[in-house]
């Protein structure tokens, strides 16, 4: 008896599209905070941007399989940071995000490059945000089955330090998503130079006179599901999205990125992080597309790879067991088993001669013409793509970049200790448009 090829075809791909099935009955997660209200206004995309290829093969039924936990415990829902439809509409800001459009990448196929992506991503996702219930390993259920509950406790946690976490400056924990709005001082998170001052300055603290401690507004600590953290990922997160004209006040009001749902700007700010390059680190994406060339050279790298025991650690340990566990339920291959750490990795990113900041350009200070910028092989706060190593952001980024760049000399010499007497460029003037945001 024969089958018609297509048929099969047909059959084992509706077979992988199922969503996964629950058979175990995990410990009930603890609760913090509110229940969802019963109405309430849904996440929504003020660009109204186009619905993505994504959409077409991740369906409600999955997300809401894989992260039964989210929101504190309280599970999915619209009203919540973590939902479908936040991660949908963020998603729609990075369409190349599980589209695997570039295919011909063997041994892996289109469709497991789409899948592939989503599964580091959500490793990523549970790593940062698991309800990490340790106690499932002991609650007399078997190994696969604490497994099926222990890697579906991603989005739990909102916040670095979970709902009574100790970066916040209330002594009284109401569990309420307000009391991220202010932290003690090992919640700040503030980078600071001259530079970092002068584009993402940290909020300025207040002082709080009941508890005789300094309470602070600038809390640049973990926030979504990638938990963004420092002042300079929240500026340059609040960078991008002026680019997308979208115009908000992080560094001033950063809870924002949690309550924030037009648009939903947990997942965008995990997204945007996951999608972007920050030289000389490429974007997780790339790495999981295989359109990241690293070097010949064969150096190990400092890294701990995966634990032997279950679940075991965090950091990487968590991410690599995560993705065996997402690649598995999305039906693809985890790949070579020493590309999952970066023990195996071939050589650390930083041993790729790149240029990686836009800095003055010295060669032309002392010239008879306007300032400028020029890329420079140290770090800086202003990063610079080769287009060489970063595909998308290269362009674009860059142009903008090199205007900031440029504004900030004239705006502020003092960062770079320059003066129109060793300068003689500052007397020439440039006109580069403004918005509170930095150069257009
Ligand atoms: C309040 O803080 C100041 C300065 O740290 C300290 O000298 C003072 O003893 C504190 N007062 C109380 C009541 O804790
Ligand atoms: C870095 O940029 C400078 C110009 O500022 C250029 O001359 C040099 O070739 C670049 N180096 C690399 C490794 O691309
Ligand atoms: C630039 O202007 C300053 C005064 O603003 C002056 O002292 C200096 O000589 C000027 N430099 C040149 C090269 O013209």
């Amino acid at each position: 008896m024969s089958v018609p090829k297509t048929r099969w075809l047909t059959f084992l791909i509706f077979l992988f599209e199922l969503p996964v099935v629950k058979s175990v009955t995990c410990p009930e997660p603890k609760k913090f905070g509110r229940a969802p209200p019963s109405e309430c206004r849904q996440p929504m995309d003020p660009n109204l941007k186009p619905k993505t290829y994504l959409e077409r093969w991740f369906t409600k039924e999955m997300f809401d399989e894989f992260f039964p936990k989210a929101n504190q415990g309280w599970g999915l829902h619209e009203c919540k940071p973590y939902s479908y439809e936040s991660f949908i509409l963020a998603a729609r800001y990075f369409p190349e995000f599980g589209a695997g459009i570039r295919s011909g990448q063997p041994p892996y196929t289109a469709r497991d490059l789409q899948r592939r992506d989503v599964a580091a991503f959500f490793a990523h996702v549970l790593a940062e945000t698991g309800e990490n219930d340790y106690r499932i390993y002991n609650s007399g259920i078997s190994l696969k089955a604490a497994d099926e509950c222990f890697y579906r406790g991603g989005l739990y946690h909102y916040f670095e330090g979970g709902p009574k976490s100790k970066l916040f400056s209330t002594l009284r924990h109401g569990f309420a998503v307000k009391e991220a709005e202010t932290c003690v001082e090992e919640g700040r998170y503030c980078a600071s130079n001259p530079e970092l001052d002068f584009w993402y300055p940290c909020d300025q603290p207040n002082i709080a006179t009941k508890t005789n401690s300094t309470t602070y507004t600038g809390c640049y600590f973990g926030r979504g599901p990638l938990q963004l953290s420092w002042n300079y990922n929240y500026g340059q997160f609040q960078q991008y999205l002026h680019s997308e004209n979208i115009d908000v006040d992080l560094l001033a009001n950063p809870n924002l990125l949690i309550t924030k749902m037009d648009p939903p700007l947990g997942f965008l700010s995990a997204l945007w992080f996951y999608m972007s390059a920050q030289p000389p680190k490429p974007s997780m994406h790339d790495v999981m597309m295989g359109t990241w060339h690293s070097s010949e050279k064969n150096k190990r790298a400092e890294c701990k790879g995966e634990d032997s025991e279950v679940p075991g650690g965090p950091g990487e340990n968590r991410r690599i067991k995560a993705f065996r566990f997402f690649c598995e339920k999305l039906g693809v291959p985890v790949g070579l088993e020493h590309t999952l750490s970066c023990k195996g990795m071939i050589d650390g990113f930083d041993a790729i001669q790149q240029n990686l900041s836009w800095q003055p350009d010295w060669a032309n200070m002392w010239k008879a013409e306007p300032c400028d910028c020029a890329p420079a092989p140290y770090p800086g706060t202003l990063p610079y793509f080769d287009p060489k190593l970063y595909r998308e952001q290269a362009a674009k980024e860059n142009d903008r970049n090199r205007l900031r760049c440029v504004f900030s000399i004239y705006r502020n010499p003092d960062i770079f200790r320059i003066d129109s007497k060793n300068s003689p460029c500052l007397n020439h003037t440039v006109k580069i448009r403004l918005s509170r945001y930095g150069p257009e």
